[in-house]
């Protein structure tokens, strides 16, 4: 099967590169030009090129508008894969125009990062039909260590949003803490084995109070996308009539973050506010 990533972000430059390294034949576009070899000039060479198209693009405005590009040139025989974590309705949307078209959609946003985007260590969350997956398991498993099907369309983009809103809160929690040891007299030093021998201690907090010690914000996931998926979460938490004020706080958060130009760093620049 021939591969079109669209989107080479941190993400999907590293898969499109384990895809090409697996002996897939992957053609690649970017909104913003990247020099490779494999790039298509547009959305609808892409889409021409292959018969399975996956997006790692930033979020539902940037799938909404892809899609549209390469609309014209879609076929029954083409398969979309969306791995970006987009907004529910933008997946409800994807999955309406595939179904329109006669062409299988599935649902498969992931977790893990950079790291574990360039070892081939994603985690997919997929949701739809479990054939479909399992025709794309051999082709997922490039890229990934675990795909866990958690139902039909639009679960994956619900969990996905849902365990984000745990890192973000996460990370001002942990900044917050780690900013009222220091005020104390605790160096961060003395402060982080100390949490992470504790049970609120988290292969997050491992990942990311080490490196927020040392003011070191290379980006693994942005603070924007973080803010984006925290939008994310407050439009469905207001869709179910909920309260979330730590999803409001943190949202808040970033957005100010965001505007005093810290948006391409990595979100653990949260602790920046201290
Ligand atoms: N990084 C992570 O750790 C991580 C983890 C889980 C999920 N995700 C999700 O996975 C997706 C990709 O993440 P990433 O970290 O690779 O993001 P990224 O580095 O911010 O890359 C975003 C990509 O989307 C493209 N894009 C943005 N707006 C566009 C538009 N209107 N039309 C077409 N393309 C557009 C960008 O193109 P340009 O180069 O032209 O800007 C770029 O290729 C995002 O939805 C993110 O939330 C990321």
């Amino acid at each position: 099967m021939n591969i079109s990533v669209f989107g080479l972000g941190i993400i999907g430059a590293r898969c499109a590169d384990n895809l090409t390294a697996a002996g897939h034949s992957v053609t690649t576009w970017n909104r913003t030009p990247k020099g490779r070899p494999d790039s298509a000039d547009s959305p609808a060479q892409a889409a021409k090129a292959s018969q399975l198209l996956c997006f790692y693009l930033k979020d539902g405005v940037a799938c909404r508008e892809t899609f549209e590009s390469l609309r014209h040139e879609l076929t029954p025989n083409h398969i979309l894969v969306n791995h970006s974590t987009v907004d529910l309705e933008t997946t409800e949307w994807l999955a309406e125009q595939c179904s329109k078209l006669n062409i299988p959609f599935l649902d498969a946003p992931f977790t893990g990062s950079k790291v574990a985007a360039q070892n081939g260590e994603l985690v997919y969350y997929a949701a739809g039909d479990s054939t479909l997956i399992d025709t794309l398991r051999p082709i997922l498993e490039v890229t990934s260590k675990e795909i866990i099907h958690l139902g039909s369309t639009g679960t994956a983009t619900i969990v996905k949003i849902a365990t984000n809103l745990i890192s973000a809160t996460t990370v001002q929690a942990l900044s917050e803490a780690m900013a009222i040891a220091k005020a104390h007299g605790v160096s961060e030093q003395t402060f982080i084995p100390a949490v992470l021998s504790n049970a609120c201690g988290s292969p997050l907090a491992a990942m990311k109070l080490p490196t927020m010690a040392q003011g070191d914000y290379d980006t693994h996931f942005s603070l924007d996308n973080m803010r984006k998926d925290s939008v994310f979460a407050l439009e469905l938490a207001k869709a179910a009539k909920l309260k979330t004020p730590a999803a409001e706080a943190t949202s808040a958060t970033m957005n100010a973050l965001c505007e005093e130009g810290f948006a391409d760093l990595d979100y653990s620049a949260l602790y920046k506010q201290f």
